[in-house]
């Protein structure tokens, strides 16, 4: 708004080129405030993630079945006996390699190379540029045409990966209503539930999905099913920033449930059984 921002009234550029103005930004708002919030809450999700994924504790509660997300699918004998709803294909694993090495690196890759996860980062973290007429540090801009930002373009088969694990996530959580006693119902199975119907709107509100559902199409009369799927998808792709930090938030509190239930410092609340 006119009212955050100085008078330009001594720049007298041609109207052709960029305003010459020595200052970096002649906003006098708080224009810094979206980035430093985006930058601390992407940090404090990696560095809870990290950690969490380093543990190897209190991922599993043997008497509920809930696993958490982030050590699914754990397909290896270092795994805790009944968290490996898949087998175990894969002998020990060094500490240094997270049970859920299979899955991890692919969330990530696909969270990092988000449409909306890109444009927070790049302008938060990397200031390329912080907000709107602030400029940015850096001298060149190269896009995503070379090495490592091209990787961008891999967004898609990161989709694909991430659709599955998905699927796996899901499998978890049904698996999680049958514990120790038979059949039961306690506030981990809503949390975990609720977790992957978050993670299904996150992951189906992906750009990609739109392009996967009505990408490359002539003729939409010719396709409704598509053409159904796709005005859905796009409905949710207007939400996927929403998503996208909701997901964060709900992975964290679902791990952190868990961990609590199998260390033994609370209970799970049973409803049913
Ligand atoms: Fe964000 Fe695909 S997950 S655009």
């Amino acid at each position: 708004p006119a009212s955050n921002v100085a008078s330009p009234a001594d720049t007298s550029a041609p109207v052709s080129s960029r305003a010459r103005i020595g200052a970096r930004t002649l906003r006098t708002d708080r224009w810094w405030l979206p980035p430093l919030l985006t930058t601390l809450g992407l940090t404090t999700f990696v560095v809870y993630a990290t950690v969490r994924s380093f543990m190897r504790t209190d991922y599993w509660s043997a008497e509920h079945h809930y696993l958490t997300p982030f050590y699914s699918p754990c397909l290896s004998d270092s795994c805790v006996a009944g968290s490996s709803h898949f087998g175990t294909p894969i002998g020990e694993l060094p500490l240094f390699i997270p049970l859920a090495f299979l899955s991890l690196p692919f969330l990530l890759g696909f969270r990092l190379t988000c449409y909306y996860y890109r444009k927070a980062y790049y302008r938060s973290i990397w200031m390329s540029p912080p907000a709107c007429a602030v400029t940015e540090p850096h001298r060149k801009y190269t896009g995503e045409t070379r090495l490592p930002l091209v990787v961008q373009n891999a967004h898609r088969y990161f989709f694909y990966a991430a659709f599955l694990i998905t699927i796996i996530n899901t499998y978890d959580a049904i698996l999680a209503f049958g514990g120790e006693n038979g059949f039961g119902i306690g506030l981990g199975n809503v949390v975990l539930l609720a977790n992957v119907v978050l993670l299904w709107g996150y992951t189906l509100s992906c750009h990609s999905c739109r392009h996967v559902t009505g990408g490359r199409m002539k003729h939409f009369s010719r396709n409704p099913v598509r053409y159904w799927l796709w005005t859905q998808v796009s409905r949710l792709n207007t939400r996927h920033m929403q998503f996208a930090w909701i997901t964060l938030a709900s992975l964290v509190l679902t791990d952190l449930y868990v961990w609590l239930v199998a260390s033994g410092t609370i209970s799970d609340l049973r409803f049913v059984n």
